[in-house]
């Protein structure tokens, strides 16, 4: 009274094969389950059960120990539940081993439905890569699972309609068409429209073509919002490989189900200053990725700075530093990969009005410093560009013209881009905002007039190492704009000119 059958889980975003181990003895009814916190055993006994018995299969009346293995791989959430019945029928003799190894993935409801879960592309990868061809799982999830190739998906909507086709009764249903991708043709902002502020739209251009991050100040209505949105439209197009990594996370925090196609465009993620250090980290019983993940290989927009949480944005230090995110919970560690580009703005003072011509701000120095104070310098530390944003004047507020299209924009940052992919080929860094110490040393060498430069605006400036450092790959970046292979003063100097605020 042995069975063995196979599942999934997922631990962070990667997915893992779990071997069910099903015995029956004939001693006093029970039920237990090794290798899942006691919580998630409770729930999936309950739902395993209820299952069974509203599919017309008994439970069995004996004793029945499963084994999950193994171990040391964290299970949590109700991805197993279809495995578990599939496993306990066959051990009951109610149901005959396939031939061929399955991997069950699926939540059971109670009346014995198949629910759809989190994480089925992942876990489907897993599976595959694991020699498992056949897959059974919820026909919600199949859209997502029809995404990897060299798998055979069977969607099911029941325990019973896929106990029917695992035991030859009944045709598998075929997996739903997929629709095609909608939002290829969403309308996204435009640089166009935005009138004026040319050195923002430069900074921005410079930020985008080399993933760096930046800080926009300026007085309510100058425009910081409005110039944020349209960094989406300027931002390289995402490579297989990137889309396939940022699909995976959103299949985890289970955003893949209303438009289950892969994921194209690179995401821009604009959370409210109220969220909580959770929602911007992730976590949470049954992980799940947060904001920052959600923002992976693309842009995380932070709009009005100070306003948010400060222990909030402390959690930002890791993924600014590391590309990803380690969550503790239960004594086990997530990860998650989180490396995105940080936009941010923020006024000059609470009132606004402090850096503008012609209003007269009212704030103390007091109220000014510590509204400042929210962003501490550690964070500070990791913005590359800070961008002064005015107020739009007269001329500019009435002027009809067109400013230049996005379209225009984003082909010197996919040039851009082209240099740095070839340039980083084998390093294991895609652009210059994430070069190492190493890869500053042997890509960013001004020449001497440039160097002298930065010595002065190191001493002016009372720069940091980190500052210095990140001056330099700033510089790389507006060289690679301009198409050249050494680093000349002005791209230092324009480098430069992006730490000169005076606001921090
Ligand atoms: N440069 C501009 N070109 C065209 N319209 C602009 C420009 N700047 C501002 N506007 C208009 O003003 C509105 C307010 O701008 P926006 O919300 O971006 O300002 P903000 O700097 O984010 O202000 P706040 O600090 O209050 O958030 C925009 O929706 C837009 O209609
Ligand atoms: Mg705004
Ligand atoms: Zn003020």
């Amino acid at each position: 009274m042995f069975a063995r059958v196979y599942g999934c889980t997922i631990a962070g975003v990667e997915g893992k094969m779990v071997d069910v181990e099903v015995f029956l003895s004939s001693q006093l009814p029970s039920f237990d389950i090794v290798g899942l916190p006691d919580t998630a055993v409770k729930e999936a006994r309950d739902r395993v059960r209820a299952a069974l018995k509203n599919s017309s299969f008994r439970f069995p009346p004996q004793r029945v120990v499963v084994n999950l293995a193994p171990a040391d791989v964290k299970k949590e959430g109700p991805q197993l539940d279809l495995a578990l019945a599939m496993g306990i029928l066959q051990a009951d003799g109610k149901l005959a081993a396939p031939t061929a190894p399955w991997a069950f993935i699926g939540e059971l409801a109670l009346d014995g439905a198949l629910r759809p879960v989190r994480g089925v592309l992942a876990m489907v990868l897993a599976a595959r890569d694991a020699g498992y061809r056949n897959i059974m799982l919820p026909l919600a999830n199949a859209e997502e699972a029809s995404l990897v190739t060299g798998v055979h998906v069977v969607p099911a909507t029941s325990l019973k309609e896929a106990v029917a086709v695992i035991s030859g009764e009944q045709p598998p249903t075929a997996v739903p068409r997929r629709k095609r991708q909608q939002r290829k043709n969403e309308q996204k902002a435009d640089f166009k429209n935005v009138k004026g502020q040319e050195s923002a739209k430069r900074a921005l251009e410079v930020a985008a073509a080399g993933g760096h991050n930046v800080l926009m100040i300026g007085p309510p209505g100058s425009g910081k919002t409005m110039l944020a949105r349209c960094v989406p439209s300027i931002l390289p197009p995402m490579t297989e490989e990137e889309s396939l990594e940022t699909t995976k996370i959103y299949s985890a925090a289970g955003l893949l189900v209303e438009n289950s196609g892969l994921i194209s465009e690179r995401p821009f993620r604009s959370p409210h200053h109220s969220l909580t250090p959770a929602a911007l980290c992730g976590g949470g019983r049954n992980p799940r990725p947060g904001e920052v993940s959600l923002a992976h290989n693309g842009a995380l927009f932070l709009d009005e700075l100070p306003e948010f949480r400060r222990e909030t944005l402390e959690v930002l230090r890791q993924p600014l530093e590391e590309g990803f995110i380690t969550v503790t919970r239960l004594q086990a560690a997530y990860t998650y990969p989180s490396r995105f580009m940080l936009l941010a703005s923020m006024n000059p003072c609470p009132c606004g009005m402090l850096s503008d011509a012609e209003k007269e701000c009212v704030c103390s120095a007091g109220q000014i410093y510590s509204y400042r104070r929210k962003i501490s310098g550690p964070l500070l530390d990791r913005i590359d560009l800070f961008v002064e944003v005015t107020r739009l004047r007269y001329d500019e507020v009435a002027g009809t013209g067109q400013g230049e299209p996005s379209s225009a924009i984003a082909a010197r940052v996919g040039k851009a881009r082209s240099l740095q992919a070839a340039r980083f080929a084998g390093h294991g860094i895609k652009c210059n905002a994430e070069m190492l110490p190493r890869h500053i040393q042997q890509f960013c060498k001004p020449d001497a007039a440039g160097r002298d430069l930065l010595r002065q605006a190191f001493s002016r400036l009372h720069l940091s190492a980190r500052a210095y450092d990140r001056i330099l790959k700033v510089a790389r970046t507006i060289a690679d704009l301009d198409g050249e292979e050494d680093i000349r003063t002005k791209h230092i100097a324009e480098a430069i000119s992006y730490r000169q605020t005076e606001f921090f």
